[in-house]
C-alpha cells in the first residue's frame, strides 16, 4: 500500500513542477521588473521546501520497502526461474529450508530441489497449468541438501518483461510438512487400526465358533446321558427327543422366556438318569415290581438329582431339579418328596406331563401302545391330581402338535 502511496506522491510532485514552471514564465512576461526579483525568490523558497519535504518523505517509504523486503525474504519461500528452469533468485527462507546457501542455489537449475518421490504426472500437470492457466497450485514434496526432504503447498505463476514476453516463473511456498506428516501418521494409525479391528473379529468368530463348539458337545453329553438312563429302563433314544420336544413346546406355550424353554429342552431327556443307578434285576423284572422294589425304583429320582446338584452350571441345575421332580405329583402323592401343587417346579411339572403322554403312546416290549383318546381321558382325569391342570389344558388345546412330534420321532422297529 505504501508503494502505491509514493507512485501518487512523485505523479504529484511532478504535476507541481510543470505548474511552477508555467507559473514562473507567467510572472516573468505579467509581472513589472521592479517585483520580479523578490517574486522569483518567494517561488524559489516554496519549491525548495516543497522538494525538501518530498525527499524526506520518499526516504522514509523507501525505508518501509527495504524493511517489507527484508521480512519478504526472511519468511517467504520464493524463488525466481527463466525459461529454462534455472535459479535466477531465491529467497533465504528457500535457502534455509532446502539446506543450501543462497549462492548455490543461485544459475542452479530448480530440479535441485526435486524429489525422487514425485511422480512425473505432478510436473505434467503444472506445465499444462502454466501453459493454459497462467498459474499452478500444488503440493510439492523436495529434496533438501542433506538428503531430508520437505513438503510445500506451492503457487507458480508466469514472468512476463515490460512488452509482455514471457521470460520465466516465480513462485511462493507455504512449508507443509508437519501437515504432511501428521496426515502420514494418522494414515498409518487408521490403517493399524484396521488391522486390529479385523484381528479383532477374527478372534470374536473364533470365540463364537468355539463356544458353539462346546455347546455342541455340551448337548451332545446331556443327550447321552439321558439316552443311558432310558435305554437301562428298556426305552429307546426317541424317547428323551420327544420329550425333549414336547417340553420346549409346553414351556413356550405356558408362557416361559425362548432361552429358558431351550435350557428345558435340552435338561429334560436327563429325567431318568438315576436309573443308572438301579439294579438291572429290578430295572428289567418282567412281572410287576413287589413293594421292596418299587421303594428301589423309586430311589432313581433322587439318585438321578445327586448325580447332577453339585454343577453350577444353569442347564445341570434343572436337570438335577427335574431328575428330582419328574414323579412329584400335583395332588401331593408323588416321590420322593410328595411336594404339591406350585411347590414342584414348572420344569418338574411340564416334563412330568411330556414323560408320562410318551410313555403310555409308546409301545414296548412288554406293553402295547395306548389309544390317543385313553390317553387324553386319563390326562384330563389326572388333571389337579397327578398334573398341573392348567399344563394340561395347554396339552389338549395343542395337541395336534405334540401328535406331529410324535408322528415326526417315531421308534424304529
Ligand atoms: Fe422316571
Ligand atoms: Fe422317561
Amino acid at each position: 500500500m505504501k508503494n502505491l502511496h509514493l507512485t501518487k506522491k512523485l505523479q504529484l510532485l511532478n504535476k507541481l513542477l510543470i505548474i511552477s514552471f508555467i507559473v514562473i514564465f507567467a510572472i516573468f512576461v505579467f509581472v513589472p521588473q521592479q517585483y520580479l526579483i523578490w517574486i522569483l525568490f518567494a517561488c524559489f523558497i516554496v519549491v525548495y521546501a516543497f522538494i525538501k519535504f518530498s525527499i524526506h518523505k520518499t526516504t522514509l517509504y523507501l525505508d518501509d520497502l527495504e524493511r517489507l523486503l527484508d521480512t519478504f525474504d526472511k519468511y517467504i519461500i520464493y524463488s525466481q526461474t527463466d525459461l529454462n528452469g534455472k535459479i535466477l533468485n531465491a529467497s533465504s527462507a528457500f535457502a534455509q529450508l532446502s539446506g543450501y546457501d543462497k549462492k548455490e542455489l543461485i544459475g542452479e537449475p530448480h530440479s535441485i530441489v526435486r524429489h525422487p518421490d514425485m511422480p512425473k504426472s505432478i510436473f505434467k500437470e503444472m506445465w499444462d497449468d502454466l501453459e493454459v492457466k497462467k498459474y499452478w497450485r500444488g503440493e510439492v514434496k523436495n529434496k533438501k541438501k542433506d538428503g531430508g526432504f520437505y513438503w510445500v503447498e506451492a503457487i507458480t505463476e508466469a514472468d512476463y518483461d515490460l512488452d509482455g514476453k514471457h521470460v520465466g516463473y516465480h513462485a511462493i511456498r507455504q512449508d507443509i510438512t508437519s501437515k504432511k506428516e501428521a496426515e502420514a501418521l494418522k494414515l498409518n494409525l487408521e490403517k493399524t487400526n484396521d488391522l486390529l479391528e479385523a484381528q479383532h473379529d477374527e478372534k470374536i468368530i473364533e470365540v463364537i465358533e468355539l463356544t458353539k463348539d462346546i455347546r455342541d458337545t455340551q448337548k451332545e453329553i446331556i443327550f447321552t446321558m439321558g439316552t443311558i438312563g432310558e435305554t437301562r429302563s428298556k426305552e429307546t433314544g426317541n424317547h428323551v427327543k420327544r420329550v425333549a420336544e414336547y417340553t420346549k413346546i409346553l414351556a413356550l406355550y405356558s408362557g416361559m422366556h425362548e432361552f429358558d424353554a431351550e435350557i428345558l429342552k435340552q435338561a429334560s431327556p436327563m429325567h431318568d438318569i438315576g436309573k443308572v443307578g438301579i439294579p438291572d434285576a429290578i430295572l428289567n423284572k418282567p412281572g410287576r415290581l413287589t413293594p421292596d422294589e418299587m421303594e428301589i425304583m423309586k430311589t432313581h429320582a433322587r439318585l438321578g438329582y445327586d448325580m447332577l446338584k453339585h454343577s453350577d452350571k444353569k442347564l445341570l441345575a434343572i436337570a438335577a431339579k427335574i431328575a428330582h421332580e419328574h414323579h412329584e405329583k400335583y395332588d401331593g402323592s408323588g416321590y420322593p418328596n410328595a411336594l404339591k401343587g406350585k411347590n414342584i417346579s414348572i420344569e418338574g411339572r411340564i416334563t412330568a406331563v411330556a414323560d408320562v403322554f410318551d410313555a403310555l403312546g409308546s409301545a414296548r416290549a412288554y406293553k402295547k401302545a395306548w389309544a390317543d383318546e385313553d390317553i387324553f381321558k386319563m390326562l384330563v382325569e389326572e388333571k389337579g391330581k397327578h398334573f398341573d391342570p392348567e399344563i394340561i389344558d395347554i396339552f389338549l388345546e395343542n395337541k395336534e402338535d405334540f401328535l406331529a412330534i410324535r408322528d415326526k420321532f417315531l421308534d424304529v422297529a
